[in-house]
């Protein structure tokens, strides 16, 4: 059956954060017939919530590599370094491409760019934008590039389709990109399941935090770009490398969803972490005290909050005073206030939560995954640069320099005359008739639940057999309700979110469970060292194309 719609470009863009829009403006720019389509509105996605800053070796004295050196340090010994150093190296002049696309970062009196540190950083080199609001003053650039340019009645920017949810890869006879379908919700011409026809898909889609309960990031962070890829048999590594930021706003122990990040930059600052007792446990535990890299705060967080049998720890920052927290940090201390806590008088009670997907979709140096013709950017992609912990805001930077990359890969291949159309060898099953078991929404929580309990902070061989085993079920029951009844939860936004969350869960446990140590970001109680021998090597998973 054909699909209810469909239009024809030479690259689709899926997403619209940092990476998104700005292998959107960079693909346009070059010449292709660019479509961007997301999930929701086009500032939804993570980037505007981003606070501390985008790193670049921007500051007096600095080198890219000395950035490097840090990137690998925090990397616990899985970077590669190839890929660090293409991100260290371009990361400068993309940033002052950025801010001749119309971002404003923050600048001191004489004109010169505003750097803090954060963890793992030896220096200050993390540009900010609004104190601490540096992702929407990002995302507030490029969406107006973007929506500035079609705005005349002779398009020259990027197609943009909101409220546009991705299903699946199209692919050709050859198995080569050809597109991918969709479901729309309430775009006119553009509604229901459809299809964007082009032999390049750049997936852009962003992270999976809510694949646990507690989460920095928002509602739309549903793993759907590797939840695709392994659907297309795309090559996936490194998805037992979840980010737990050390600092989140602490709302009590039940709290669930996006949760207020407490920004690094504040601890760059001077900010102290103590315990119950105000004692500053981080000092004496790493030469860089409270800046020391992301997880090792987090772990040297989780051990003393078990010591001591506390839900939280505090970050201590009342010897900043007003003016400081109003000036330096208005995000910050308005969401304290809103949960009526004032950072200016008292400590703020903070915990570890899921912030970021250091691994996701391979790819190359210039953005190509394993499949022909589909390429991955930012979070949701795995290039390398992370390794088991990402250094604190590379994110931004990698979405950046690797967009733009891929921009310049697809220009080449445009003007050589290597991106011809191609036609989808099976369309997109219509709305009615998915082609996955899909679960109810409520799976959701269930999924969210089942990974704090089993795969978050803290990790062991037994809580991940559960974890697995609990999935496992949730899947069975879908597929039986398919099989035997003929049918699966109604298709919808959620059902389809909740259907990709169980996917890269699934995965992730998988790889949490293989990787028998503890490095970077993964933490296993029951083997608490790390093990270059047996395991500096990365898990990456590749799926059957026609298992569901
Ligand atoms: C923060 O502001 O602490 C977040 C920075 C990051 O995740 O890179």
């Amino acid at each position: 059956p054909a699909p209810g719609w469909s239009i024809a470009a030479d690259v689709v863009v899926v997403g619209s954060g940092v990476a998104g829009l700005t292998a959107a403006l960079r693909c346009e720019a070059a010449g292709l017939r660019t479509v961007v389509v997301t999930k929701a509105r086009l500032d939804d996605g993570s980037t505007r919530w981003a606070q501390g800053g985008i790193a670049a070796a921007l500051g007096e004295g600095d080198t890219p590599q000395q950035h490097l050196d840090d990137t690998l340090v925090a990397g616990a010994g899985l970077c590669d370094e190839g890929a660090v150093r293409l991100l260290v190296t371009e990361g400068p002049d993309a940033v002052h491409r950025l801010i001749d696309t119309g971002a404003h970062f923050d600048e001191s009196a004489e004109g010169r760019l505003e750097l803090t540190r954060e963890g793992g950083h030896h220096r200050r080199r993390i540009a900010h934008a609004g104190g601490d609001a540096t992702g929407a003053e990002i995302s507030r650039a490029l969406v107006e590039a973007v929506v500035g340019h079609g705005t005349g009645t002779e398009r020259t920017g990027p197609r943009v389709i909101e409220n546009a949810l991705v299903l699946d890869l199209l692919t050709d006879a050859e198995g080569a990109t050809a597109g991918v379908s969709l479901h729309v919700m309430g775009e006119g011409q553009h509604d229901g399941v459809g299809a964007v026809h082009a032999p390049a898909v750049v997936l852009a889609t962003g992270g999976m935090g809510q694949v646990f309960s507690a989460t920095t990031n928002p509602s739309v962070s549903t793993g759907d770009g590797v939840a695709l890829a392994l659907r297309a048999g795309a090559d996936v590594s490194d998805l037992e490398f979840v980010q737990f930021h050390p600092t989140v706003l602490f709302l009590g122990p039940d709290a669930e969803g996006q949760q207020p990040l407490v920004s690094e930059a504040v601890r760059g600052e001077g900010a102290h972490l103590v315990d119950a007792d105000g004692v500053r446990f981080m000092v004496g535990a790493h030469e860089l005290a409270e800046l020391a890299p992301r997880d090792i705060v987090a772990k040297g967080i989780t051990r003393r909050m078990i010591e001591q049998g506390a839900a939280h720890m505090y970050l201590d920052a009342r010897h900043f005073g007003a003016a400081m927290w109003e000036q330096r940090f208005p995000t910050i201390l308005a969401a304290c206030r809103a949960h009526g806590i004032d950072p200016v008088t008292e400590p703020v009670p903070v915990a570890p939560a899921a912030h970021y997907a250091s691994g996701g979709v391979r790819t190359d140096d210039r953005g190509r995954t394993t499949v022909p013709g589909l390429y991955a950017c930012g979070e949701v992609a795995c290039t390398g640069v992370h390794g088991a912990n990402r250094l604190a805001s590379n994110s931004l930077l990698e979405g950046l320099v690797y967009a733009e990359r891929i921009a310049a890969d697809l220009a080449a291949r445009h003007a050589a005359g290597a991106l011809p159309a191609r036609v989808p060898a099976v369309p997109p099953a219509p709305g009615d008739r998915p082609a996955h078991p899909l679960l109810a929404p409520e799976a959701r929580l269930a999924v969210q639940r089942i990974m704090s309990e089993g795969a978050g902070v803290l990790r062991s061989a037994a809580s991940l057999a559960r974890a697995a085993d609990q999935l496992r079920d949730l899947h069975t029951e879908a597929r039986v309700a398919l099989e035997e009844n003929g049918k699966t939860a109604e298709p919808g936004v959620d059902t389809w979110e909740a259907t990709n969350l169980l996917s890269v869960a699934a995965v992730l446990v998988e790889a949490a469970r293989r990787r028998e140590e503890t490095r970077g970001c993964h933490w296993r109680e029951d083997h608490a060292e790390r093990d270059d021998t047996a395991w500096r090597r990365h898990i990456v998973v590749r799926l059957n194309p026609d298992r569901t």
